[in-house]
């Protein structure tokens, strides 16, 4: 096991209200690397509760995050979808690593800030230690790929560190186990795209975010052709006509959003939009981007309703995966052990 597999891991979070930046930043981008990598696709449930979430909803919505994953076309018969919480190699393995981290490291996570904010003291351990699960949850298969959106560069830079410092920490148990180059790899983040930060449609300087009380701010899966037309017309703009090269974008957020989100979903550059739009004003630009969205996201949307509906087969896939994965995880978690000092029975 000294040869590393090319290996692609991401997760999402099962905490509702999916949007296009999910989408464009992550989901999209798993559905194309099927065809390269050997992929492990996470509904990240142990992660959602480091917020508090309702039992019920929660199941909900790691059905939705599975629908999403297969109605934008991830093969769950080739790839590996299940829901984190099915494998408890991750929280074994995060535990490791809780050892491994240091606090200096968690303290700079602006993840944390902002969703802790002026609360920090009131927050759960869980959400501070957020970030080592994640490392765990990627190194757990040794992954070496990471597609990700922008927000989550931090995240993947602590997962490199904390490979590398348990490569260091243990380097002599590390050879005695016979791994040669270190054990775990350097995961490599992938953020791909013309969406990678996908901003809020009522303000250009927030992101995109499952949790903006505005339901405005954002276009979810589950949306209706009645409702995207809705909130793209009342998408904030600027007075002005669209630049026909994109550095006529600087300093204008919100039309810089709205032309990335028409490059990504129709796979092209922005350039190749602004070539076609250049000149043009809202009133003609949005209504394609509506008729663009509703074409691409209404059919995905009505198949994620469809296998929502069969409980049966979503929750075949997720334990169908689970399985796959453990198969993975647990002899990495074996070694992990061994090269720790564990004493195990077999
Ligand atoms: P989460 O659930 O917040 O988001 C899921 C994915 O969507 C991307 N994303 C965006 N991309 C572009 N524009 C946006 N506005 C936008 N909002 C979200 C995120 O970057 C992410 O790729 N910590 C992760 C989940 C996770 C994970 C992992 C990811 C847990 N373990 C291991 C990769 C590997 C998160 O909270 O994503």
């Amino acid at each position: 096991m000294t040869e590393q597999t090319q290996r692609v891991f991401s997760g999402v979070q099962p905490t509702g209200n999916l949007h296009l930046g999910n989408y464009l930043g992550a989901i999209k981008r798993f559905v194309e690397m099927q065809d390269s990598y050997e992929c492990i696709y996470c509904v990240v449930d142990m992660h959602a509760i480091t917020v508090w979430q309702d039992p019920q909803e929660l199941s909900r919505n790691t059905r939705e995050v599975t629908a999403a994953y297969i109605a934008a076309g991830i093969k769950p018969d080739e790839h590996i979808i299940f829901n984190q919480s099915q494998v408890p190699q991750h929280a074994e393995l995060a535990w490791i690593f809780n050892c491994v981290a240091r606090m200096g490291w968690l303290n700079r996570m602006t993840q944390f800030k902002d969703k802790a904010g002026k609360n920090a003291e009131n927050s759960s351990v869980g959400l501070y230690a957020y970030p080592n699960l994640m490392a765990a949850d990627i190194l757990a298969y040794r992954a070496t790929h990471v597609p990700v959106g922008e927000d989550q560069k931090q995240h993947l830079e602590l997962a490199r560190d904390i490979a590398q410092k348990f490569n260091n920490d243990f380097s002599k148990s590390i050879k005695q186990a016979g791994f040669k180059d270190g054990f775990f790899p350097q995961p490599e983040p992938l953020i791909l795209g013309e969406a990678t930060r996908v901003m809020s449609l009522k303000d250009g300087s927030k992101k995109m975010s499952k949790s903006d009380p505005s339901d405005l701010s954002r276009l979810n899966l589950l949306d209706d052709a009645e409702t995207i037309a809705r909130k793209v017309k009342k998408a904030r703009t600027d007075p002005d006509a669209l630049p026909s090269e994109p550095k006529g974008l600087d300093g204008r957020p919100e039309a810089a959003n709205l032309v990335s989100i028409y490059a990504a979903l129709s796979d092209q550059t922005t350039a190749d939009v602004l070539n076609e739009y250049g000149g043009q004003q809202f009133s003609v630009f949005k209504p394609a981007l509506v008729d663009l969205a509703v074409e691409k996201l209404g059919p995905m949307g009505a198949e994620m309703k469809r296998l929502m509906d069969d409980k049966t087969y979503i929750d075949g896939v997720l334990a169908k995966g689970g399985e796959q994965a453990r198969a993975i995880a647990e002899p990495i978690m074996d070694n992990v052990k061994r090269i720790v000092g564990f004493i195990r029975a077999k």
